[in-house]
């Protein structure tokens, strides 16, 4: 079986399929740059790597090159993106009002195709997301995307088969961290708290599927093209993805309990938990 994008009314409940692995789009939803905030639409605002990073929290964005007033500029269109991802999720996922917490705001200024990067970093591999240095212990990593790319280039991506089918592929392949090994990492400042079984073997997972260039070719998957002022959602831990093109996107991350999924057994913890046959938090 293999993820799908789901057009969705904005007025819709998206849960059901959120959870299934969808990939909800809604084509009309856009997010207008003011005209101060035109000239934030070039890499020349990247400091270095491939993102510019904000942190709703203390306000503080990492990854820009930009000073003065130009860095306030990108500041507040990323507090703005920020708030309406956020609106945005409570509509349309109102079973995780008061659940859901706001991580991480992105903007992608960059184009993605021809980017050279080590295999392990390079998106345009199918994956799924988990983070090295910030264990989430199961919560899930639900994401809100929107192409802003102002000369009508569509944001390409691949989408890949159903967590369960990539969890029964790579499975047997998936190792409990050596004892001790999570609190070194978290001693050692490697990560920024103890990462569980769960997350160590995440990370194994996205790995082993980067690293298998015939599984990258040969396992199924699906093109599919977000259209310049279109927004989608997905759960990027359950959902194999890849971006193969395009330019300019912002990104809001959320983490959400697994508990506070309507229907928990679909997360890839309790996946996992089932393959493995063994508790993973
Ligand atoms: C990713 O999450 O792998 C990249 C998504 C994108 O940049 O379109
Ligand atoms: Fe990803």
């Amino acid at each position: 079986m293999i993820s799908q994008v789901r057009a969705i009314e904005p007025g819709a409940d998206g849960t059901p399929a959120l959870e299934s692995g969808d990939v909800l789009w809604l084509r009309d939803q856009r997010f207008e740059l003011g005209s101060r905030e035109q000239p934030l639409l070039s890499s020349a605002v990247l400091a270095s790597g491939k993102n510019v990073s904000y942190d709703p929290a203390s306000g503080a964005v990492g990854g820009s090159a930009l000073r003065g007033g130009a860095a306030e500029s990108l500041r507040g269109m990323l507090a703005r993106y920020s708030d309406e991802a956020e609106a945005l999720a409570g509509r349309l996922l109102p079973a995780y009002r008061g659940r859901v917490r706001r991580g991480r705001t992105s903007f992608r200024p960059v184009e993605v195709a021809g980017r050279a990067s080590s295999w392990r970093q390079d998106d345009t591999r199918l994956h799924i997301d988990s983070f090295p240095a910030s264990p989430v212990r199961g919560e899930r990593i639900l994401r809100v995307f929107t192409n802003v790319n102002p000369a009508g280039r569509a944001r390409s991506w691949r989408i890949g088969e159903a967590f369960e089918d990539v969890g029964r592929r790579f499975a047997p392949r998936l190792r409990m961290p050596a004892p001790g090994s999570a609190l070194m990492l978290r001693a050692f400042g490697v990560t920024k708290s103890r990462r569980a079984p769960y997350d160590a073997m995440m990370l194994q997972l996205h790995d082993l599927m980067k690293a298998d260039t015939s599984y990258q070719a040969e396992a199924p998957q699906t093109a599919f093209d977000f259209p310049p002022q279109s927004t989608w959602i997905a759960f990027t831990d359950q959902v194999s993805h890849a971006a193969m093109a395009g330019q300019y996107q912002l990104e809001q991350t959320f983490l959400l309990p697994v508990d506070a999924m309507r229907s928990p057994e679909q997360s890839p913890l309790r996946v996992l938990e089932r393959l493995k046959r063994r508790p993973l938090t």
